[in-house]
Formats: structure tokens, sequence, C-alpha cells
């Protein structure tokens, strides 16, 4: 490793610019590479970043030496990216969902294992101070109920790859990911779900639109816990929560907060950190002292969460409950 970690990016919309405004702060990184098929993006970077741009990630990755690389693409762009870092050998942080389809996550996760890669995924809220002590609190305590709520408006206003299933998944598989993911993170492993789904009224206002509407999951999880999650791309504004209930206490995370109401006491506890700033920082200094433990979201928690949220999708389309592992060893 040189004195500064080389950082190239693969894709530079908006979640790119998001990364680079806290990565430009750290004396330790260099950004020396851009990578997006729109050519005036990864030039845009460039100028303001320094470093070259490219319009192709193979010719990125043959020509320039990177420490370790940032994928920012959309869903639909995910696999050959990864699997070409993962094949050179290039520790990555890669944005949530990590796939459209498991077979692709699968792919990339037997070559991360085979490779013993560093990687990490943008489950960015794991990286709050409130999440760590929601944790801590939960510990040792018999978790029987959990419910996640997605409620937002439709992304890009209609526009672009969010409303198309065949480019984003859709609200549960792009979005609500966040949810699924804290609710795996706080309560363990999903092991059962069985949702409907509601649609036809956002298609009549967005002309690409083909994804749900709405959502009603039920989940029971390994431990015997079960749960419910609630997601909806209906409204105008933004609300996103996870609460967990065990014995005298609810939990709920929303956002930079974490209320512990335990009826006759009630705490709320505001986090003043900038999560998207730790969850960077853990990756670089998991990347300088080649520890994986530093990332608080690897790979392989990518597919767990992506493979409750496809098993969702099953389950709208089949009617029936199912079981995730089964479905994420076999299905699709
Ligand atoms: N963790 C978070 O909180 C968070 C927030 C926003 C977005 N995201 C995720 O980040 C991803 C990207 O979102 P965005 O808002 O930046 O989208 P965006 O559309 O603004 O940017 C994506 C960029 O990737 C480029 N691209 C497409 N295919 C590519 C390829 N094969 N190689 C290189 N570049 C390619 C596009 O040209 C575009 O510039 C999505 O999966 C989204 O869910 C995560």
């Amino acid at each position: 490793m040189r004195d500064k970690v080389r950082i190239g990016f693969i894709g530079c919309g908006g979640i790119a610019g998001a990364h680079l405004a806290r990565l430009e702060k750290l004396a330790r990184v260099e950004l020396v590479s851009f990578c997006d098929p729109v050519l005036e993006k990864a030039t845009r970077f460039s100028k303001t970043y320094g470093g070259k741009a490219f319009t192709d990630y193979r010719e990125m990755l043959e020509n320039v030496s990177l420490d370790a690389c940032f994928i920012c693409v959309p869903p639909f762009a995910h696999g050959a990216p990864e699997l070409l870092c993962a094949e050179k050998e290039i520790p990555f942080f890669v944005e949530k969902p990590v796939a459209l389809n498991l077979a692709t996550a699968r792919q990339i996760s037997e070559v991360v294992r085979r490779k013993n890669l560093i990687t990490a995924v943008g489950y960015v809220l794991r990286a709050y101070d409130t999440v760590s002590r929601a944790k801590e609190l939960l510990a040792g305590e018999k978790i029987g109920l959990v419910r996640g709520k997605y409620y937002g408006c439709v992304p890009g206003a209609g526009q672009g790859w969010y409303s198309q299933k065949s480019l984003s998944g859709g609200q549960l598989v792009e979005q609500a990911t966040h949810t699924v993911d804290m609710m795996r993170y706080l309560a363990g492993e999903v092991e059962e779900v069985f949702g409907y789904s509601f649609e036809g009224v956002n298609r009549q206002f967005y002309e690409k639109y083909d994804v749900e509407d709405a959502s009603a999951t039920v989940m029971r999880f390994a431990n015997g816990a079960v749960g419910n999650l609630a997601c909806t791309w209906l409204w105008t504004g933004y609300h996103s929560a996870v609460e967990v209930i065990a014995r005298g206490m609810v939990i709920t995370l929303e956002g930079a907060s974490l209320t512990v109401d335990r009826a006759k006491e009630k705490c709320i506890y505001t986090s003043q950190i900038d999560p998207m700033m730790a969850e960077d920082e853990s990756f670089i200094a998991a990347v300088e002292n080649d520890n994986p433990d530093q990332v608080k979201a690897n790979y392989e928690e990518g597919v767990k969460s992506l493979a409750v949220s496809l098993a969702t999708l099953e389950s709208f389309k089949t009617g029936k409950v199912v079981k995730v592992l089964s479905f994420s060893q076999e299905g699709d």
C-alpha cells in the first residue's frame, strides 16, 4: 500500500458525488480516476478532484492502478464491474442494491470469497452511532416484533431508471432495501416472507412506470420474531423507520434519531455524525489495515438483504409464503 489510498469511481452520478464530497476531505485518499458511459459526467469529477476520466471501466481498470474502487452504478449495471475488480483483487465499495438478481450477486460473491477481498455495501444507516446504541440495548433481549416502513415519492419524478422493474427492481429492491437491511441488522436473518403488492395508480401519471405503488409484507425471523414491512411510493414526502419490540421496550430508529420507549420513561437520542462519512472512513480504514472487520456491511450482507427483497417479490407473484434461504439457494 502506498502513502495514500488511490481510489477510482465507476458510475459518476448523484451518489458518487455524495461520496466524493466526503472522500475529498480525507487527506489519506487520492482520487485518481472516474468512469461513466457519459463522458461529461466522468470529466466533471476529474476536473474537480483530479485524476483521469474514462467511459469504459475495463479501460480504467487496465490503465490505472487502484487500491480501491467505488462502484456507484444503477441496479441494472451491476455485475461485470464488480467481477473485474474482484478478479484484479481491487477492494470495492458498491452501492445498494448489489444486483437485480441472485445469480449475478452469487457469482460476484463467489469471486469475492475466493479472493478474500475487502468489500463494502452502501447500507449507510448501519453507520449511525444510534444504530450501534440500539444494538447494544437489544443484546441479550428476546426480540418479539420488528416493523419497518418506507414511504416516499417516485424517485426522479418518474423519469429515468427508478420506476422501471427491469432497471431498478422496484421500491423493495431499490430503496426499501435499506429498511430490510436494518431489520436484518437488528433482528437477525429473515426466514420466511409473505407479501401483497398494490399497483396501478402511479402508472397513470408516469409514462414508464411499471413497478409496485405499495406493498405489505409479513416476515418470520430465524430467531422466532415476527415482523412486517410497509412500503409505498404513493406519497410526496419521505418517512422511513424501523421499530423493534422486546419485553418492556420499543426501540425506534428513524433517520438520525433513536427512541427508547419503556412506557414510563422515553429517551430520544439524536446522532450528530454524518453516517456517509463514517461509512466511507470505515471502508478506507479496512483497506489500509487489510481488516474486513472494520466494514459494517460487506458484499455478503448485501446479498442477504437482496435475497429478502427478491423472495418478497416472489411472494407477490405466487401468493405463497416464500422461504428466503431456499429461495436464495435455488431461486432468482
Ligand atoms: N446508500 C444510499 O443512501 C444511496 C443514495 C442514493 C443512491 N444510492 C444508490 O446508488 C446507485 C446509483 O444511484 P445514483 O442516484 O447515483 O444514480 P444516477 O443515475 O444519478 O447515477 C448513476 C451513474 O452511473 C452511470 N452508469 C450507468 N451504467 C454504468 C456502467 N456500466 N459503468 C459506469 N457507469 C455507469 C450513469 O451514467 C450515471 O451517471 C443506485 O443503486 C442507488 O440505489 C444509494
